[in-house]
């Protein structure tokens, strides 16, 4: 029998402070309707240079480690997902591993491919445990980013900064995913990247959903031919897509996630052999669908608009919010994922939700994780935005969490808020 893998217990991390999306809007003179119903924004997390990918990635580890009562001697593999690292050679896994004191005897790496790094690292993992290589071990998936595009860009109301870390093993209390049902899609373009010693991102902001949305049609139509011919959907009664109970994107911005469904549906109703909407017209004016967009996606969305693109971490914060809300109504049925990276590379993939996902859920404590935030002015996010990467503040970790706290000979060393 095969077994069964995938997703047992998450925990998120967030920066202390975060800027209302419309105080944004207005001291870029910006019409706050654009940033919030025209990219789908509520807040923006702000992080200072002691926040750095580091100190997010440990304070979701140990958050899930001491949340869920997980045995550190049982880990057997660390990986952590990230496109903001610190160093060129150094990985951020390294760091968490020597911060949290986890086993020596553990492999630890860092995966890197834009937003796309930490799926590759669910991937990898997911496959270890699956492969009998893990051998009864569990693996921690760390998806660590912070969103930087700079003061007065298009990019900036679609900034962010977090990590999400998610326990695998072989009890999916969360999600148990389709082994080997995956669909990827990969193309070598240039749509968001970021060249070695800039903090900033560069970015083709239309061409990069026009990139996505492609990778996006080549990923799902090949998990759905695997699914269908797995019996997981099929092509009759309703769109095999809409035979999905949920599906979570890769959300830069909310906006994404519906332009990301209705393409999803428009691969669905090009491809059906009997489709009642004849004409592209028809077919696309269905696949706008917002009855669809709504009884499917927009659920997963809440944790995405409070805190911004989290890169790596924004398709996990979307599983998150999602079964934040949805944990116990959503037990025993399957969703899809699609993850995205620019460079470019997409992959679709399923599972099944767990009947202890909300128990778990819970445990997560997410309304406190973003309860105990603190709002800031633009004066003081632009304050912070200016601030050297190599320069934190002094300034306490609270309780539980870590932070930069000094680079010494080029070594960063952190603090843990005790
Ligand atoms: N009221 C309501 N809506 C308004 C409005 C108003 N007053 N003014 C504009 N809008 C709407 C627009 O119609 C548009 O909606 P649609 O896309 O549905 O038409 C939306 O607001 C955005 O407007 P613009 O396209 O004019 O905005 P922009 O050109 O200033 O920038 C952006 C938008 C390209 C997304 C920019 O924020 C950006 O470059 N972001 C970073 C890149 C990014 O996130 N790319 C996503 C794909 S790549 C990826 O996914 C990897 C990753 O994580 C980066």
């Amino acid at each position: 029998m095969q077994r069964k893998v995938g997703i047992e217990a998450l925990a998120v991390a967030v920066p202390s402070r975060y800027v209302d999306i419309e105080d944004l809007a207005r001291a870029r003179n910006v019409d706050p309707a654009k940033f919030t119903s025209g990219l789908g924004a509520r807040e923006m997390a702000v992080t200072d240079p002691g926040e750095d990918t580091v100190a997010l990635a440990a304070t979701a580890a140990a958050r899930l480690i001491r949340q869920q009562g997980v045995d550190p001697s049982r880990v057997g593999m660390l990986v952590v997902g990230t496109e903001t690292g610190i160093d060129h050679s150094k990985p951020v896994a390294s760091h968490v591993q020597g911060l949290l004191k986890l086993p020596r005897t553990m492999r630890t790496y860092d995966t890197q491919h834009a937003c796309y790094g930490g799926t590759a690292g669910l991937m990898a993992a997911t496959e270890w445990i699956a492969s009998g290589a893990g051998a009864g071990k569990v693996a921690i998936v760390v998806c660590a980013d912070i969103a930087r595009y700079g003061l007065n860009t298009a990019g900036e109301p679609t900034q962010g900064g977090g990590a999400v870390a998610l326990l695998v093993s072989e009890q999916p209390d969360l999600l148990a995913l389709d082994v080997g049902l995956n669909g990827t899609c990969t193309m070598d373009v240039y749509d968001f990247w970021r060249p070695l010693g800039r903090r900033e991102a560069v970015v083709d902001g239309h061409y990069s959903i026009n990139c996505y949305l492609e990778a996006l049609s080549g990923a799902y139509r090949g998990w759905r031919e695997k699914a269908v011919a797995a019996g997981l959907v099929r092509w009759s009664g309703s769109l095999p897509g809409e035979q999905l109970a949920r599906i979570a994107y890769h959300v830069p911005f909310c906006k994404m996630a519906r332009k990301a469904h209705t393409q999803l549906r428009l691969c669905d109703l090009e491809d059906a052999k009997d489709s009642k909407a004849g004409t592209p017209e028809a077919r696309e004016e269905l696949a706008k669908s917002a009855a669809s967009y709504d009884a499917q996606v927009a659920s997963s969305l809440g944790l995405n608009s409070r805190i911004g693109n989290v890169y790596t971490a924004s398709l996990y914060l979307a599983l998150a919010g999602l079964l934040h809300g949805e944990g116990a109504k959503l037990a025993n049925q399957r969703i899809g994922l699609l993850s995205y990276g620019s460079g470019c590379m997409a992959e679709f993939f399923s599972g099944v939700v767990g009947e202890k996902a909300a128990e778990r859920m819970a445990r997560a404590d997410l309304d406190t994780v973003l309860a105990r935030r603190e709002r800031v002015p633009i004066e003081e996010y632009e304050r912070l935005m200016k601030l050297g990467s190599d320069a934190p503040e002094t300034k306490a970790p609270p309780p539980g969490a870590f932070r930069l706290t000094e680079i010494r000979d080029h070594k960063r060393l952190y603090a843990e808020g005790g």
